[in-house]
């Protein structure tokens, strides 16, 4: 049966808190949990609130293994703009999970590299919970607009789009200083994983949630592809359900 599952909040924050909450039972369940992890803006509350709720020592993530959606190409660990550092700074600084992997962006051969994060997912018996943000164009990881559904990891280019929004949300607008490719898990990929949560905040996101929610089932909007999966939870705020009946 499917369970499709929209949770409206106050605000980030409250994204933030409920987030963390969901996150916390799926590892007091299954203690070996291998959860699928996001960057960007909007996840940042929600690990604040992991960071909180480890310090009041009501989270044990010494046996979960994540996985990350994607990372620039050619950045990685020593890079300060690359996704390793964003997620070390604002998680696995302060939790200590069993093992975190990222894509390698910095492997010569793409190709292989690609395939070695598929083999690695598989061989940990494939994700259970993923968590993922939204792009302002409907994107899922690096999963741009387009006519096709892509499958596992691969190289993107990323559109004008992404690349303007980064550089506002990260490089004071300077879209010069943003990479324009990046290693990113695959739509097929990502809806393998047994259940998945979406989160989105703010007014530049209502028009993405409004077309996954209630406009067509298309790779064209990538995080509509979503309504397809068995177990999905859409987590927003007003301001991005702004816009949805
Ligand atoms: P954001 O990015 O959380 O910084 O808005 C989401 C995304 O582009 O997928």
């Amino acid at each position: 049966m499917k369970n499709l599952t929209v949770i409206s909040c106050k605000d980030h924050a409250e994204i933030g808190s409920v987030t963390a909450k969901l996150i916390a039972e799926q590892i007091k369940k299954n203690p070996n949990l291998v959860l699928g992890l996001p960057t960007g803006k909007t996840p940042i509350p929600v690990y604040q609130e992991l960071c909180k709720m480890y310090d009041d020592g009501n989270l044990d993530c010494s046996q979960v293994t994540t996985f990350n959606l994607d990372e620039y190409l050619h950045r990685g660990k020593g890079d300060p703009d690359s996704y390793y550092t964003f997620m070390h700074k604002n998680l696995f600084d302060h939790i200590p999970f069993k093992e975190s992997y990222f894509p390698n962006a910095k492997l010569y051969n793409i190709g292989r590299s690609c395939n070695n994060y598929d083999v690695l997912i598989e061989e940990h018996g494939g994700i259970d919970l993923q968590i993922l943000g939204v792009g302002s164009n409907g994107h899922i990881a690096f999963n741009e607009p387009s006519n096709d559904i892509s499958d596992m990891t691969h190289l993107v280019a990323l559109t004008f789009q992404t690349i303007s929004d980064n550089a506002n949300k990260f490089y004071n607008g300077d879209i010069n200083k943003v990479p324009r490719y990046a290693i990113s898990m695959g739509i097929r990929q990502i809806l393998k994983a047994k259940s998945i949560i979406l989160i989105a905040n703010g007014e530049e996101k209502a028009k993405a949630i409004y077309d996954t929610l209630e406009g067509a089932v298309t790779p064209r909007v990538p995080a509509s592809l979503l309504r397809t999966h068995q177990d999905v939870t859409f987590i927003i705020d007003e301001k991005a359900a702004s816009l949805l009946d």
